[in-house]
């Protein structure tokens, strides 16, 4: 019998997800908030080697950020780049009174919190059923889905289309490992993926989304 994409995804996960990652291994919410904000433009390797350990060390809570100044949240993403980042999360922590918003619907009026990372916080330390859109999922989609378009509104409707919705951490945490390891940009590795037998764009990957179509 043929399983589901859904379970096909959970299977793989099990087997080749990247388990022991600090912040999936924690239910600390605001460890979490830091790695994805982290993590929105910086490798993985990255922050887990050099940045991810000594920020929350220099600021435990939230509340230790929004006590700080901005220079030394600022002190502390030197090398990380992208410094709006910190700056929007010295801001959040303020905005916020140090206090995490425990729902995606709050989380997202904080600074720097767009819809894909408050889905992304709300389900791995809320594990609120809320479907991820970044930039590997987006591939994913328009492969999965052989879109040629690339239209942000469609996008979510098929992100919440292949969404696992009673296993939203798995499914999101899988996602970007698919997105990280199997559905590679310039050379996706199709006959690993767990979407193997369902994506629609299996033939011809590389031609999803269309390399000349506009953003809408
Ligand atoms: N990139 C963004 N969020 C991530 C996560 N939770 N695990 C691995 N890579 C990520």
């Amino acid at each position: 019998m043929e399983l589901t994409p859904q379970t096909s995804l959970l299977q793989w996960y099990n087997k080749n997800g990247r388990h022991d990652l600090p912040w999936r291994t924690t239910d600390n919410p605001y460890h979490i908030y830091v790695s994805e904000i982290m993590l929105q433009q910086t490798q993985v390797k990255t922050v887990l080697e050099r940045f991810y350990f000594p920020f929350l060390e220099r600021f435990p809570t939230l509340l230790d950020i929004a006590e700080s100044d901005l220079d030394d949240v600022l002190k502390m993403w030197e090398g990380l780049g992208y410094y709006t980042r910190a700056k929007n999360l010295h801001h959040a922590a303020r905005q916020c009174n140090g206090i995490l918003p425990d729902n995606a619907h709050d989380l997202m009026n904080l600074s720097g919190i767009g819809r894909s990372t408050a889905h992304a916080i709300a389900a791995f330390a809320y594990r609120e059923s809320l479907p991820i859109l970044d930039a590997n999922v987006k591939r994913i989609l328009h492969r999965y889905f052989a879109l040629k378009e690339r239209n942000e509104k469609k996008l979510w409707e098929y992100a919440y289309a292949l969404f696992d919705s009673s296993h939203p951490f798995e499914y999101n945490q899988a996602m970007m490992d698919v997105g990280a390891t199997v559905c590679l940009a310039k050379k996706p590795l199709c006959e690993v993926c767990p979407f193997k037998e369902s994506c629609q764009g299996k033939t011809d990957p590389l031609t999803y989304p269309d390399a000349k179509a506009k953003t809408r």
